[in-house]
């Protein structure tokens, strides 16, 4: 693994719980964690459960004991670690967005392509698509519960630099994270929605904006929490989007709102999609993980209204490995999962998704809103990632 901060917690706890939460053809061994400190990296090794440690990725990638690579560094060393770890024959899971531009990540996607004959596997980290409830409603969309998607409506809300004195994190920096609520939580509600939809996004028509310009560099920072140097009051400019907000068309017909804020006060990490379809509504919100609603149309008309369905039973996606109905999962699970089902395809020779060409999809989406946005908010078209075969 590169990264042993928020991602790196996330990930470490997954790798330690799979395979004692579920029987897996592999068994998962924590052969070495990658960071820039050695002295934090050592620490980090240490409390997470790694057994070695090293200052520099090329020594992971190098070494012949070590078969999959877990990138959890931001967007700008994305694209170098994954193509040198798919070079070395070394599977690849890489965080989310793939890349910070559509061109690192068209790169990434054909060198998956290539390493792909030889069995190497990739995978881009939307955890969120694992949360039992989303993969559950993709499962019902895909069964024909909500018949004809005609509206998604998809939110994803937090506040964590509403402050202007909040400092200038590498999340607020276009060269390290690509963009900024756009692709850093926009691009979970993107790639969710053409999950669960089964439709990819065709066109949008966006404005993103920068509400504080300027802000305070940082001393330290680490996830979504940073400290101030009061010694330096230097200050240095926002490069990204605080919010970016656009309407879509899918290629099924239907029409999508998105919203992405970090500036939405009192909304902490608030994802929220809804669904509505020619026979019925499905909305998921993530502070409510384990839970679906459900409009079922058909019913008889007296009998109509949204239900609660607890995503908890044994025969729920993901769930028959852990608790008794009723006892609730939360945020951590999906990266259980995630490792769960990349695991499983390494060990068995299948293409876990999403895949990279997924990832890059996604990408373009991102593309598309930024040049939208540009240009006053004028309709933009987003290009299939893999070229369209008529038959
Ligand atoms: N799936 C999710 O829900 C989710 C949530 C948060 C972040 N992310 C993604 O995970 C990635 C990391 O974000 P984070 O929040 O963990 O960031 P973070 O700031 O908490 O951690 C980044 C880590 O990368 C290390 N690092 C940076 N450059 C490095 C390099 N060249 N070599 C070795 N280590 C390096 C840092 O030392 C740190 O340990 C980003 O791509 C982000 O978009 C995904």
């Amino acid at each position: 693994m590169v990264g042993y901060a928020f991602m790196g917690a996330a990930h470490s706890q997954a790798w330690r719980t799979v395979n004692r939460v579920y029987d897996l053809p592999a068994r998962v061994r924590m052969a070495a964690i990658c960071g820039r400190d050695a002295g934090k990296v050592a620490d980090a090794a240490d409390r997470l459960g790694w057994e070695t440690y090293t200052t520099d990725w090329r020594e992971l990638i190098a070494r012949d004991d070590i078969d999959l690579v877990d990138v959890c560094t931001p967007g700008d060393s994305h694209a170098e670690i994954t193509l040198a770890a798919l070079a070395a024959g070394k599977h690849v899971l890489c965080e989310k967005p793939l890349a910070n531009s559509v061109t690192e990540a068209r790169a990434m996607t054909a060198a998956a392509a290539t390493a792909q004959a030889a069995g190497i596997r990739s995978m881009c980290g939307f955890n969120y698509r694992r949360v039992p409830a989303v993969t559950m409603m993709q499962q019902m969309v895909a069964a024909g519960r909500l018949g004809t998607i005609r509206h998604v409506r998809a939110v994803y809300l937090q506040d964590w630099i509403v402050d202007p004195q909040f400092p200038l994190v590498w999340r607020l920096q276009k060269d390290k994270a690509g963009s900024g609520a756009l692709g850093d939580i926009g691009a979970h509600i993107i790639d969710l929605t053409q999950f669960v939809t089964g439709q990819r996004i065709s066109g949008v028509s966006a404005v993103t904006e920068t509400f504080v310009k300027e802000r305070p560099l940082p001393a330290g920072s680490s996830g979504l929490a940073a400290t101030v140097d009061g010694s330096a009051p230097a200050t240095g400019q926002v490069t990204v989007d605080d919010a970016a907000v656009f309407l879509a068309r899918l290629d099924g017909g239907g029409l999508a709102t998105y919203e992405a804020s970090r500036f939405a006060t009192g909304r902490k990490n608030a994802l929220r999609v809804e669904i509505n379809g020619s026979l019925g509504t499905l909305v998921f919100d993530l502070e409510r993980l384990n839970e679906l609603e459900f409009y079922d149309a058909t019913r008889p008309a007296a009998e109509q209204g949204f239900s609660r369905i607890l995503v908890t039973e044994g025969d729920h996606p993901y769930m028959s490995a852990w608790w008794p109905p009723g006892h609730i999962i939360g945020y951590e699970h999906s990266f259980t999962h995630q490792m769960r089902d990349l695991v499983e395809a390494v060990a068995t020779g299948a293409d876990p998704a999403p895949s990279f060409a997924d990832a890059l999809q996604v990408q373009l989406v991102l593309d598309a809103v930024e040049r939208s946005a540009r240009l006053g908010s004028a309709w933009t078209e987003v290009e299939p990632a893999l070229a369209q075969v008529a038959v």
